[in-house]
């Protein structure tokens, strides 16, 4: 069936034709919530952060600019390999100066230290996992304490992928994500409207508390 072609390509492209179409649909349309999400995050010059699900690499360059102290570190992971291959092509020479990491794994086990990173943020990526407490528990290990984490998304558009199926199960709520977050050791997990360019989008924020 085609929405369950498209939403397997969508939670993890691959090298074929809808593969490059659908690389070619988030690059052209996830430009927002990518840069919204690097702003909203709070970034500072000499942080480490961290992309989940990265896809064409949007996020990436984004937050790649605000990062000009040297101590600044950009790590982002993707199971697709696909994806992966795509971004480390686009950030070819911040990953030679070694300013950034690319790695090619599961956001529920990531190859990273624990309490080692400031910010978090992801696009679109979370509906595609199956355990969401899993992930958010791995995404918690990382942060350091106070850390905050920001996911935008537009709730309408999935809201309609998913009432065709293109999303798996319920996992794309909101409300699963958020409560997955709090049993995770999140705080003051929220989530709010924003409106840029005359387009609405919802925010999630969580910190890190530990
Ligand atoms: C719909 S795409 C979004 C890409 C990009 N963030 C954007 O908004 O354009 C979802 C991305 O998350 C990745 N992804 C989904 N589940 C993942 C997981 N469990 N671990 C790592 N990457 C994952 C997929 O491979 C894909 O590149």
């Amino acid at each position: 069936m085609w929405s369950t072609r498209l939403g397997q390509q969508l939670g993890r492209p691959t090298r074929s034709v809808l593969g490059w179409l659908v690389s070619k649909f988030l690059t052209r349309h996830n430009q927002l919530l990518e840069e919204n999400a690097v702003k909203l995050c709070g970034i500072l010059p000499g942080h480490t952060v961290l992309e989940l699900g990265h896809g064409p690499g949007l996020g990436l360059q984004a937050a790649a600019r605000l990062l000009t102290e040297p101590a600044g570190r950009l790590i982002g992971v993707d199971y697709s390999k696909y994806m992966h291959q795509m971004a480390s092509e686009v950030m070819k020479d911040l990953l030679a100066s070694g300013k950034v990491t690319l790695y090619h794994c599961d956001v529920a086990a990531m190859p990273l230290a624990d309490g080692t990173v400031d910010r978090v943020f992801h696009c679109n990526c979370y509906y595609f996992w199956p355990d969401l407490r899993k992930a958010a528990s791995e995404i918690h290990r990382v942060m350091k304490p106070g850390g905050l984490m920001v996911t935008t998304l537009r709730l309408d558009r999935i809201a309609y992928f998913a009432s065709k199926r293109v999303m798996p199960g319920e996992n794309w709520r909101p409300e699963a994500y958020m409560a997955a977050l709090k049993d995770s050791g999140f705080t003051d997990v929220d989530m709010d409207d924003k409106q840029d360019r005359g387009i609405t989008f919802q925010t999630i924020y969580a910190t890190a508390s530990k």
